[in-house]
């Protein structure tokens, strides 16, 4: 039976709506199912296709999540896509793209969501979406993965410690799958164009202080599970101008690039 809440998305009118002279997005591919948006992307770039595509998957078999978790959502439950980029900027200031996109789904969702770093989105204290970055030699393959209709009996279970959500149990303002996603390309190529003709520098174009008026991890005491599997806690204070967390401990401050945080009541 049809999901009269799932509509499927209309390739046609994204690209008529997003893609123009000029502009970051080449082409939008809406493809009904594939392994992972963030694999098809990361092909796409070892072929030397240029930046500007999207792939957005209405169904994911295999979808990634960082840490080597995966990414499960029912068929147009919500939006799984990837963009391709080739960031003309220094490698260094690379570091903001993962952010910019937490930055650009806050502004899309609207609805109090907020960003626990680096960039999963939470309404409340449970998470609605996460976002997936790789490089690929100079290109950056951003994936997000946002639940928007998805029902309570449908979520996985939690990971970290951290509930998962859906626009629609969050009771959402809209829980329109284009409209979210057009709002989101929109922002992101807003602040990715500004961006990267201010050299990839976060703070002439605002984007480290709209980041931190959306970060509800500064100001928490967190807990740091850190990559080589040790963890740390302390007081989140800052983001700084590399977009690494900045946590004050007993020992100093210890400057977090990558890493699993976890908001201690
Ligand atoms: C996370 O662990 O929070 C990141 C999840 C990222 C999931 C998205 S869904 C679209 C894209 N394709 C993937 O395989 N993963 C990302």
């Amino acid at each position: 039976m049809p999901d009269l809440d799932r509509s499927p998305l209309d390739a046609r009118a994204l690209n008529r709506a997003l893609v123009h002279p000029g502009g970051l997005w080449r082409r939008i591919e809406v493809v009904p199912e594939t392994g992972s948006t963030n694999a098809d992307i990361a092909e796409a770039a070892a072929r030397g296709e240029p930046e500007g595509l999207v792939v957005v998957a209405e169904r994911q078999l295999a979808g990634r999540g960082r840490r080597d978790r995966q990414w499960v959502s029912p068929p147009r439950a919500g939006l799984t896509l990837s963009v391709l980029l080739r960031p003309a900027v220094a490698p260094g200031a690379w570091s903001w793209l993962p952010l910019m996109a937490g930055v650009a789904l806050c502004e899309a969702v609207d609805s109090g969501a907020v960003l626990k770093w680096p960039n999963d989105l939470l309404i409340g204290d449970a998470k609605c979406a996460g976002i997936l970055a790789e490089v690929i030699g100079d290109a950056v393959v951003l994936g997000i993965g946002l639940n928007v209709t998805t029902r309570a009996a449908e979520l996985p279970p939690p990971t970290s410690g951290l509930e998962p959500t859906s626009l629609l149990l969050a009771g959402a303002r809209s829980t329109d799958r284009e409209a979210i996603l057009r709002a989101l390309l929109r922002a992101f190529e807003r602040w990715y164009v500004d961006w990267r003709a201010c050299g990839g520098a976060a703070g002439p174009v605002g984007l480290d202080d709209s980041y931190k008026k959306m970060c509800a991890t500064i100001g928490r005491r967190v807990t740091v599970h850190l990559p080589a599997g040790d963890h740390l806690t302390g007081d989140a204070v800052t983001v700084d101008g590399d977009g690494q967390l900045v946590i004050r401990t007993d020992d100093g401050d210890r400057r977090i690039s990558a890493g699993d945080v976890l908001h201690v009541r």
